[in-house]
């Protein structure tokens, strides 16, 4: 049993935020890894995957904003519950949305993150890794914030930064398919193909075009699983 479903069935999860929420698919985990709740609110910078999230959740309780996680335009202590997966690495400024998310929170309510690591992984999943940092940089070319994900540590030290109460970890593996078999890795080579081109003419295009041939065929010698995550649950 994964970290949030062991330390959060048997609770509420009270009034929920989800920063960074895109296709809000995380606001979905936690009100089912909590036994009830009463709304939850998804904010993101970025307004483009809002239609996805709306059609996934008709319950009025569900709802979205556009917002920076660096300024929340909510009041102190407002939520039971914060929370942000696959976030940290696309921040420019992760303390500050920390420290935010940490603001808003009431004492004692959850503070939660599901963060992949760069570290901890085995052969298969640094496939994920290594593709992962890969478009990543192309992502930045593009103009859009997305760094390389940060180490098991480099996550520690940032929640240890913000001084919270007490708060345990655990690594997170998604078994929800197998990308060997569900045709995910077949997907992922022509994404190669795919995001080079964004780059077409770019000074970098060449280096980059060297490095995705290697992570071809790293990908085809060890084959392709999806990376693990770094779950931390915690109180103010
Ligand atoms: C990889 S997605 C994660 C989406 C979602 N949490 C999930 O797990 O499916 C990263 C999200 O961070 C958002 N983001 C980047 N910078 C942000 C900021 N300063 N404030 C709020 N959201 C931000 C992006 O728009 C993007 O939707």
């Amino acid at each position: 049993m994964n970290l949030l479903n062991k330390k959060l069935g048997s609770l509420s999860g009270g009034r929920i935020l989800d920063v960074a929420t895109g296709d809000g698919s995380f606001i979905r985990k936690l009100i089912d890894a909590f036994d009830d709740y009463d709304n939850a609110v998804g904010i993101d910078i970025d307004d483009k995957h809002f239609n996805e999230a709306h059609k996934d959740f008709e319950e009025d309780r569900v709802t979205f904003a556009i917002m920076d996680g660096v300024h929340l335009s909510f009041d102190d202590d407002s939520f039971d519950t914060v929370a942000m997966r696959a976030g940290l690495h696309h921040l420019p400024d992760i303390k500050s949305v920390l420290c935010e998310m940490k603001r808003v929170l009431k004492p004692g309510g959850f503070f939660i993150i599901r963060e992949m690591t760069c570290d901890y992984q085995n052969k298969k999943q640094l496939s994920d890794v290594q593709m992962h940092h890969w478009s990543a940089r192309i992502n930045r070319i593009e103009g859009i914030s997305h760094n390389s994900t940060l180490s098991r540590q480099e996550i520690i030290d940032l929640v240890d930064g913000l001084g919270l109460g007490e708060y345990e970890t655990g690594k997170y593996t998604c078994n929800d398919c197998d990308p060997e078999k569900d045709g995910k890795m077949e997907r992922e080579l022509a994404d190669i193909d795919k995001e080079l081109a964004k780059v077409e003419g770019h000074p970098d295009y060449d280096k980059l075009q060297k490095e995705g041939d290697q992570i071809r065929q790293y990908i085809l010698k060890h084959g392709f699983a999806c990376a693990s995550s770094m779950d931390i649950v915690g109180n103010k």
